[in-house]
């Protein structure tokens, strides 16, 4: 499947939303995500723009892990179930504070890889569109 991915974004579409993810029986997932908290309370919610499908080239490992028997952050396995980020990042699971809730976890994750590739995408309006 990986290989696939390195031929960029146009045949990807072709690719997932096509034969491939069918043949392979993989879930990839919505193509375009609004995240949104659902667990925590907000004082202001902010909706945050996530291309999903054009961000799977980079490999599903760069952002879905799971949880070991230990409690802590075990390494994706192709194929695994895959499930929202608060089902674990949230403030009831006994995460550490930083990783308590969606914001946190999204901000971190998200940003770190936008700094490294374009400083352009640590804007605000990258994923926090108007729309
Ligand atoms: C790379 C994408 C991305 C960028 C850039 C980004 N955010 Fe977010 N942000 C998110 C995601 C994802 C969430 C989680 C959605 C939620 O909490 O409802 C979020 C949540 C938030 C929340 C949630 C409300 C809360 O208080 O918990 C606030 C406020 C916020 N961002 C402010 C900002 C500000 C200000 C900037 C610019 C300095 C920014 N964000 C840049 C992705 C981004
Ligand atoms: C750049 C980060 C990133 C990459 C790379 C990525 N995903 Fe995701 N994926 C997410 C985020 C964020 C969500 C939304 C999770 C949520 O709603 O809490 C998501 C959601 C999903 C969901 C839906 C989960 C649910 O229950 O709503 C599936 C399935 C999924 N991804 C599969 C994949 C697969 C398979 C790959 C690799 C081909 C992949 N993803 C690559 C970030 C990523
Ligand atoms: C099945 C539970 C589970 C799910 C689902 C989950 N995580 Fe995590 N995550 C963990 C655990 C456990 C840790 C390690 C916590 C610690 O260090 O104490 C962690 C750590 C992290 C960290 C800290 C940095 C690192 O790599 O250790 C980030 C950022 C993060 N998760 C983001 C996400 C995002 C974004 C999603 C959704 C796409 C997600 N997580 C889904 C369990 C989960
Ligand atoms: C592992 C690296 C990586 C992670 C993690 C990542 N991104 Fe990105 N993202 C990129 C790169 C590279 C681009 C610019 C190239 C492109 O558009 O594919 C980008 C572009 C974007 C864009 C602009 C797309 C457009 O059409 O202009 C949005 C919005 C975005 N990312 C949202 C997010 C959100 C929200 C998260 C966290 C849930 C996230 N990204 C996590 C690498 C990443």
């Amino acid at each position: 499947m990986k290989k696939i991915y390195i031929y960029g974004a146009v045949l990807m579409c072709c690719c997932t939303t096509g034969g491939f993810a069918m043949a392979s029986g993989a879930d990839n997932g919505p193509a375009e995500i609004t995240l949104q908290t659902t667990v925590d309370a907000q004082k202001t919610p902010r909706p945050a723009f996530f291309p999903h499908q054009t961000h799977q080239k980079l490999g599903c490992e760069k952002c879905h892990h799971g949880k070991g028997a230990d409690g802590k952050k075990s390494a994706y396995v192709k194929g695994q179930k895959i499930e929202k980020c608060e089902t674990c990042h949230n403030d009831k699971t006994g995460m550490p504070e930083k990783l308590a809730n969606l914001k946190r976890v999204s901000h971190i994750l998200c940003m770190e890889c936008h700094l490294e590739n374009d400083k352009e995408l640590i804007k605000c309006g990258t994923c926090h569109t108007k729309k």
